[in-house]
């Protein structure tokens, strides 16, 4: 949530190249956006505007800022203040000598703010942020001309309760940038003469593909030819950049109307990018990275698996449960990682928790995993972001192949999860003596050519059959998605995307709870979309459409094509290949993503930046 971009070079101008970076860093909010920069005559220059980043290109368009080489800027997505142009970041000191960007929640800020107000500082905002700015000022005027920057920032930090990533930027010390984060994501990229920071690394991408991530209590002075790290204890450290194998075209629309669709697209390549170079095709076994550190010995002492995550991630983590339950004979159970903290559960010394995430910054799961760890419990994440703090933290890794996934709706992150998901499966069945070697030779047979089936979901006939529906759906205010099994949390996924970007209430049930009080919704007017492909809930499936038509209610089905018994049963059919039960999530996610996606664009919403989210939920 809120997404920083900064660049301090040697002389080159860096507007255009943070501007681009911020552009690409939209997806972590869009309530304003700003930028200032270091005009060379120890003074600083400000340009903010409400709305997205559009908003402040007019801006800069009408009213430039001078060129620089000390540029920093920042998208929000609104905690304390309104969304207005004088709560949208940078945000400067009241003497306009300190300019600061930030992401995260201040939590003792008004307390700090009376303190300010009482030492005589003026604020002119509702944010946290400009108190930041306003104690970094104070400190560097009480320290006498004796104090820099950097200590400045890190004595008022001490003062600070909560989660910051943030820039500090100072008229009176050019050529300086101060970087600081705690329970925030910020990264160093270091380029050719220059070195720039940002939440996330797509927003350098076309700048550098070398990375230093500040762990939690760090702070960095940034100049342009070198990088000084300190630790939370204020030792100056040394680390190693690491290279990150993103593309910046990965990050790029490369001709979509809109990344959600470019990422739906992208499925079949996930597949193969997160599953194919880990088989073990004489063993039937997955070799994953050394990042994954868990022995056979480990995998057979476990007597129980937990999974956590939050959103779509959650809905992979229940299939994973299931997963894990089929392939390994490992119960488990998946908890919403933002209530873990409220639950009893201890861990067991005989219990692995998984946590799922994509941008594995997402704050729920990061405390829930923390905490954990302090239970002494072990983690593996399965994560899409190399260098997230869960990455990092994790005791375990399994990294999906997604590439960067920058629609707010996600869509190949969740595919590349269920498939870590299935090779995670494989490897502990066998490891457990569950799966034969036969058996793990045919899953591995099955992902495999699963690959080449994904594409009849993508042709004409089949985006013709999503676009009916979707044009009967978008007409709608209110929608339940059903599944059974497997499906369930297809059913949930449906669901949550329908409503996250077309804005249509939508609730996700397992088919079974339908007639303990859902069923009164449904009218002639009222749909429900069922997953009803061939597996051991098909029957019981079909009873459900029954009861739903019984009642008048509208059926769009997601079932096998040439299926004549849900085909005809339904008011919109959306074929998908049939492939074994089991494998069944990755295939029936995809129409449904297609159906949110020709929903929202029927209706006109702002499908890759829907309102009120960010992408990455990096406050509690
Ligand atoms: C889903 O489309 C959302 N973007 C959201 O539910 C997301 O999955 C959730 O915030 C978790 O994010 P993470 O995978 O990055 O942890």
């Amino acid at each position: 949530m809120c997404g920083i971009v900064a660049a301090i070079t040697n002389g080159l101008d860096a507007r255009a190249s943070v501007l681009h970076g911020l552009k690409t860093l939209e997806y972590r909010g869009y309530d304003s956006a700003g930028m200032a920069v270091h005009t060379g005559d120890s003074k600083l220059a400000v340009r903010r505007k409400m709305g997205k980043i559009a908003n402040l290109e007019a801006e800069l368009a009408s009213n430039a800022l001078p060129e620089s080489d000390q540029v920093i800027a920042h998208t929000r997505w609104a905690t304390h203040g309104a969304p207005a142009d004088r709560n949208a970041h940078p945000h400067t000191d009241d003497g306009g000598e300190i300019v600061v960007v930030h992401n995260g929640i201040i939590e003792n800020y008004l307390d700090l703010r009376a303190e300010l107000v009482a030492d005589g500082h003026v604020f002119l905002s509702d944010t946290d942020t400009e108190v930041l700015a306003n104690l970094i000022a104070r400190h560097m005027r009480n320290g006498n001309g004796g104090i820099d920057l950097h200590t400045a920032v890190r004595t008022a930090l001490t003062e600070v309760h909560g989660a910051y990533a943030l820039v500090a930027m100072c008229a009176t010390e050019p050529g300086t940038l101060v970087v600081a984060r705690q329970d925030s994501p910020l990264i160093v990229g270091v380029g050719d003469a220059a070195h720039y920071a940002a939440s996330d690394m797509p927003a350098l991408l076309h700048l550098t593909r070398d990375f230093v991530a500040l762990e939690n209590g760090e702070s960095a002075i940034l100049h342009a030819d070198k990088m000084q790290l300190c630790s939370a204890s204020g030792d100056w450290i040394e680390r190693e950049t690491t290279l990150c194998d993103w593309t910046p075209e990965q990050a790029e629309k490369g001709g979509y109307p809109h990344f959600m669709l470019k990422e739906i697209e992208e499925q079949p390549d996930v597949l193969a990018r997160t599953a194919f170079d880990r088989f073990h095709d004489t063993e039937g076994d997955v070799v994953f990275e050394d990042t994954f550190t868990l022995t056979d010995a480990d995998l057979r002492a476990l007597r129980r698996i937990r999974f956590m995550a939050m959103g779509t991630s959650s809905h992979s983590a229940m299939i994973g449960r299931w997963l894990l339950a089929e392939f390994a004979e490992l119960p488990g159970e998946t908890l919403n990682a933002s209530e873990f903290l409220y639950s009893p559960i201890l861990p067991e010394n005989d219990t692995l928790t998984v946590i799922v995430s994509q941008s594995g910054e997402t704050a729920d799961s990061l405390r829930a995993m923390r905490e954990l760890q302090k239970r002494g419990g072990r983690i593996l994440g399965i994560c899409n972001v190399q260098g997230s703090t869960l990455a990092r933290e994790a005791d375990d890794l399994i990294l999906t192949h997604c590439g960067p996934e920058v629609g707010v709706a996600s869509t190949k992150a969740f595919f590349g999860q269920v498939t870590a998901l299935y090779l995670l499966a494989i490897r502990v069945g066998r490891a457990r003596g569950v799966l034969s070697t036969e058996r793990g030779l045919e899953l591995l047979h099955d992902l495999r050519t699963l690959r080449p089936k994904l594409d009849s979901l993508f042709a004409p006939e089949a985006m013709a059959a999503v676009r009916q529906a979707a044009a009967f759906l978008a007409t709608v205010p209110s929608c339940l998605f059903l599944g059974r099994g497997l499906q369930h949390p297809i059913a949930l996924e449906g669901a949550l995307k329908l409503k996250e970007i077309s804005y249509i209430h939508a609730e996700g049930y397992p088919a079974g709870e339908m007639k303990h009080g859902p069923i009164a919704l449904i009218d002639e007017h009222f749909p429900v979309v069922v997953l009803a492909t061939p597996d051991r809930t098909y029957e019981k499936m079909i009873s459900n459409i029954e009861e739903v038509r019984a009642r008048s209610g509208k059926v769009i089905a997601v079932g096998v094509a040439g299926d004549q018994q849900v085909q005809n049963a339904a008011d919109y059919f959306l074929p998908v290949p049939e492939v074994p039960p089991y494998l069944a999530p990755l295939v029936n996610v995809i129409p449904l993503q297609q159906l949110s996606y020709e929903v929202a664009l029927a209706l006109g919403r702002d499908i890759d930046q829907p309102r009120n989210l960010a992408k990455s939920v990096t406050v509690e």
